[in-house]
């Protein structure tokens, strides 16, 4: 059963989904080689504790901490750990915020250092076909149709989706109805309608689509090693229009900076 939200609801929404963008923006600027994956981690811990968040993905399941670590060819749920980040690894941060009695969910994959061209590619496509996605949430259409449209775009450009993993209705619980998986036809799944609320997140390998959980239980990386890139935005139906609740202007603001 799909939630639908009221205007009031979404409203709410923004306060995780803004709280959940600026952690985001804060360990931005901790990544650079040498640095642990754990260290990432207390930071996001601390930073959405003291501004009155939960960080939802710890005990959730059983799922031991508040960030998802995605390092090269992990494409979801990994863990933080005493790994030190190297130049030329990509790593996805993927977490979930609770405030208010809401859900906020996003996932951006940085680069480490310098990244090889081909990588970047990936990173840039991948971060494309979210917001091709999110271009295809539109009244009138079914959630087959952004599952196309992410899949036709990536897969075009010679990258494969996992289809194991889907994005997601999210509001009180992190994961409601509808899936939102990233491959399909344009014609299935449920109508798209004001006050859905949604997590569209396009996981995209650079080889083939296969996965393998590793024996943690959790940490799921391509079968092949090849690296995997994520991207994630919480995006709401209001008056008939896409928003996207959460963002990536923090943490581009200070990639930004460091670029110069
Ligand atoms: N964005 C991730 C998802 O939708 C968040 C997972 S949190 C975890 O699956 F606790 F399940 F790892
Ligand atoms: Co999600």
């Amino acid at each position: 059963m799909i939630y639908l939200k009221t205007p009031r609801e979404i409203e709410i929404m923004k306060s995780s989904c803004d709280l959940l963008s600026r952690t985001m923006g804060e360990l931005a600027k901790w990544i650079q080689p040498g640095v642990t994956t754990m260290k990432l981690e207390m930071i996001a811990r601390e930073f959405i504790g003291d501004n009155g968040g939960r960080p939802a993905c710890l005990g959730y399941s059983g799922f031991p901490a508040a960030l998802c670590i995605e390092v090269n060819e992990t494409v979801v749920h990994g863990f933080p750990s005493n790994y030190s980040l190297r130049e030329g690894d990509i790593v996805g941060i993927d977490s979930v915020v609770e405030k208010d009695g809401y859900n906020g969910d996003m996932c951006y994959t940085f680069p480490v250092g310098e990244v090889d061209q081909k990588t970047m590619h990936l990173l840039r496509t991948t971060k494309e076909a979210l917001y091709v996605g999110i271009d295809a949430f539109k009244i009138g259409n079914r959630i087959g149709h952004i599952s196309n449209a992410i899949q036709t775009y990536c897969e075009k450009r010679g990258y494969t989706l996992v289809r194991e993993m889907t994005g997601h209705g999210i509001g009180k619980s992190m994961h409601e109805s509808p899936e939102v998986p990233n491959y399909g036809r344009p014609g299935i799944g449920p109508l798209i309608k004001n006050g859905m609320v949604i997590a569209i997140e396009p996981m995209v390998n650079m080889g083939s689509r296969n996965i393998v959980i590793e024996s943690d239980g959790w940490t799921c990386r391509t079968r092949d090693r090849k690296p995997s890139a994520h991207f994630e935005h919480t995006v709401a139906m209001l008056d008939d229009k896409a928003q996207i609740l959460t963002t990536f202007e923090y943490i581009e603001e200070v990639l930004k900076e460091r670029a110069i």
